[in-house]
This record gives C-alpha cells, structure tokens and sequence, in this order.
C-alpha cells in the first residue's frame, strides 16, 4: 500500500502558469490513495478551471472564502499535509506577513499541519532579496521550501524559477508525510534553559543558556509525532511550543526532582538543560547587606549530576541524549561524557565559535555516538538542529 494511502492532503492553487502542471500532481496524489481537497486562488482559476481539479480530486473546489462557512477551520485541523503549488511571489509574501484575505491564506492560517511551498516565477522575481528574504522567515518558522529548477522559464527566458519535476514533489510529500510519524509510539522528555541557584532572596548563580536548543527539540519532537512530549524547563523567556506538556523549575536540584520522577515513563530523554554545577553552600534568607561586609567570600557546592543518574537507572529501550558545551577540546571532553554519564549520543558543541552558543539563533553541533562515530552538521537555526539531532535519535529507537 502506497504510503499515501488514507492521507489528508490540501492541495494550494495559486496564480502562476505552473497552475497547470500542479492538476498532474494532485491526479498522481488521488491515484496514489491520499484524499485531496483543493483551494484554488482567484488568480489561479484564470489560468486552469476549477473543474480540472474537481474532475480529478472528486470533490469540490474550494474558492471563496464567504462560500461554505467555516470550511477553512474544518480544513486547517484535518489536514495532514499542506501543498502550495505554485507558490507565487505573492502568496509567499502574504504568508510571511501574516495576511490572510481569502479562503487559502485563512486556511494556512489556521493549520499546524506541515507547509510545502512549490515556487514558481521568473528568476528575478525569485531571486528578488524580499521574497528571499520572506522565504528564509518562513523557513525559520517552519515552512519546508522546494528549490526551483534552472531552465526555460515562461517568458522565454533562461534562468531560476521553474517548477520542480513531478517527482521530485511527490517524493517530497511522502517524506514530509512519512516525518509526521517518525517518533510516533514514543514518549519524549526534554529539559532545556539554565538552571538558577539562589544566593540570597534577590541574587543568584546562573548561566547565559537562553533555552532555545531544548524548546527547539520539544517542537520538533511534536512535529515528528510522539505521543506525548514534556519539557522541563529552567527560567527562560520563551512560550512552550504547543502541544508540549511543559514543567518549569529553577534550581538543579527541583531539575533533578521533576526529572527523576518523570524519567521511567519516557523513552527518549534529551538533557539540553545547561544544569549549574555549583551552588552556594549557604543560602541566606535575607538580603546580604554591602554595609556588612568588605568582603563577600562565597562557599559553592557541587549541585547533583542529574544526567550521570539517568545513565545509571537507564533501562533497556532508554535512549539518553546529553549535550556537552565545550570551550577547548570539544571532542575529548564530549567523548568522555558520553562514557562516564552513559550515554547513547552526545551533542557537542563549542560555544565560542561564530554561528555556535547560547545567545545566537544558529547552532553547530557534532554528533558523537557509543560506536565511535561522529558527524559534524553544518551551521543552522536551533530549529533545523533539532530536527537533524530527532532524525538521528530516531534511528536508534
Ligand atoms: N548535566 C546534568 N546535571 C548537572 C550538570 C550537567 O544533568 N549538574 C547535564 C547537562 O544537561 C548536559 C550534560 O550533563 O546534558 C553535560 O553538561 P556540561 O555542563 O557540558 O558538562 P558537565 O558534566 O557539567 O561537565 P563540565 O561542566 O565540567 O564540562
């Protein structure tokens, strides 16, 4: 059975003369077994009559906004894919700025299921720096993008911006598909931010992790569809992503207690958490006056390890991920982690690197596995990070 086969896919018809080439899909789509609801724009229905995808998706085409009431909310929740074919310069340019005037963009609106944007235009619209730019915003937001292809574009013209071949789509779609379901059956927990160790009621020892690696790897394990997905989260500025069950603390040790308690009933646990390693020994429970000292001298101790204790209650089908934010030596130290804390992966990186660390959007992660195996990804946002570390996880479960 063709896996295809059962899906909601809500084909995107927009105003371009690839408009034409888009019905070859949605028939290839229908042929395969996926159930296909179109929404035409009205620039498209001047290229390619809506009864061309009537005929071929076997049910109405979808056009006006003000016709069938709510048909965008029912749409956007049951869908399961989201195709925009061809994207024109335009829709892309409504999408990134959020305007939604007619029955597609109030549809895209409205769905969290995954977007794949087809573009197709002359090369110097496509490569004109503000669709450019409106692309990599919705890249970053999520939105997956296929490349056009180089060739012989409408006007006659050499150059970017022809739609990409038959294939090259539809192995997309099963991919994007095939995604929704890869940490299906598994039960994730992550922990990200810094942790916060109280010094007196208004100071405190904490780190610059701004959390946005474990909020990254959070969303995305939601988006490769696990069960159910807990974030355990020191004091960040951040929202939970949604669909995410998300338990804040502050210090190590509250980390340490909402983890433990949690850990037996997950099977994939992704410690992203830069956990303090010191604590003051002594927490006042008054505000530590300057007048009352000349000299303020501070006893830390050590804050407990909660990942060398899952690697010691770790079960069979526990897969642990630690991290390893290294300044020096990043493959020595990481190595190491991976050893003493028992570990299957460690995600290493090193945090003074351009492009790398707590306060930048982009990451540069080396992958180092139990075998010996490593794999450097190249630089990219947290979110693409996260994704290409879940990928990878996925394959050990
Ligand atoms: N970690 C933890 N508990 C701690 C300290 C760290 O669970 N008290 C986890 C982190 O969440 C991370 C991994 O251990 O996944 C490595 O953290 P890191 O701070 O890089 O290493 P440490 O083991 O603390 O060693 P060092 O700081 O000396 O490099």
């Amino acid at each position: 059975m063709s896996r295809l086969s059962g899906k909601k896919i809500v084909a995107g018809i927009c105003g371009g003369i690839a408009a034409y080439k888009a019905a070859n899909i949605v028939s290839k789509l229908v042929q395969a077994g996926a159930d296909v609801r179109v929404i035409m724009t009205r620039a498209a229905c001047q290229f390619v009559t809506p009864m061309t995808f009537e005929t071929l998706s076997h049910h109405t085409v979808l056009t006006d906004l003000w016709g069938e009431p709510l048909a965008h909310v029912e749409l956007a929740y049951s869908t399961d894919l989201f195709v925009l074919m061809p994207a024109t310069y335009n829709i892309v340019g409504k999408l990134a700025h959020g305007i939604a005037d007619d029955l597609l963009t109030t549809t895209l609106a409205a769905t969290r299921a995954p977007v794949l944007v087809v573009p197709a235009m002359e090369s110097q619209m496509y490569t004109n720096p503000i669709f450019q730019e409106n692309k990599k915003k919705l890249t970053e937001l999520g939105y997956r993008f296929l490349e056009p292809e180089v060739g012989r574009l409408a006007s006659g013209r050499e150059g970017i911006g022809r739609f990409p071949s038959e294939e090259k789509i539809l192995n997309t779609i099963e991919e994007m598909l095939a995604e929704r379901a890869l940490l299906q059956g598994h039960r994730v927990l992550v922990t990200a931010g810094p942790t916060r160790e109280m010094l007196d009621p208004m100071r405190c020892i904490t780190n610059k992790s701004s959390g946005k690696m474990g909020y990254a790897l959070a969303e995305q394990a939601r988006h490769f569809g696990a069960d159910t997905v807990c974030l355990i989260s020191g004091p960040t500025q951040l929202e939970p992503p949604r669909g995410v069950e998300c338990v804040r603390v502050e210090s190590a040790e509250e980390m340490k207690d909402a983890v433990l308690k949690r850990f037996a009933q997950y099977d994939l646990i992704l410690m992203a958490a830069a956990v303090a390693d010191w604590r003051p020994k002594k927490v006042s429970s008054q505000k530590l006056k300057k007048s009352e000292a000349r000299k303020l001298t501070l006893v830390l101790e050590k804050t407990p390890d909660i990942l060398s204790e899952l690697g010691k209650r770790k079960k069979k089908g526990q897969i642990l991920v630690g991290f390893a934010a290294e300044t020096e030596r990043l493959l020595e130290h990481a190595r190491e982690k991976l050893r003493e804390k028992n570990l299957d992966i460690v995600v290493a990186n090193d945090i003074t690197a351009p492009g790398a660390g707590p306060e930048v959007e982009t990451n540069i992660v080396t992958l180092l596995y139990r075998d010996g195996r490593s794999e450097t990804l190249p630089c990219l946002p947290k979110r693409a990070v996260a994704q290409e570390i879940l990928r990878r996880v996925a394959q050990l479960l």
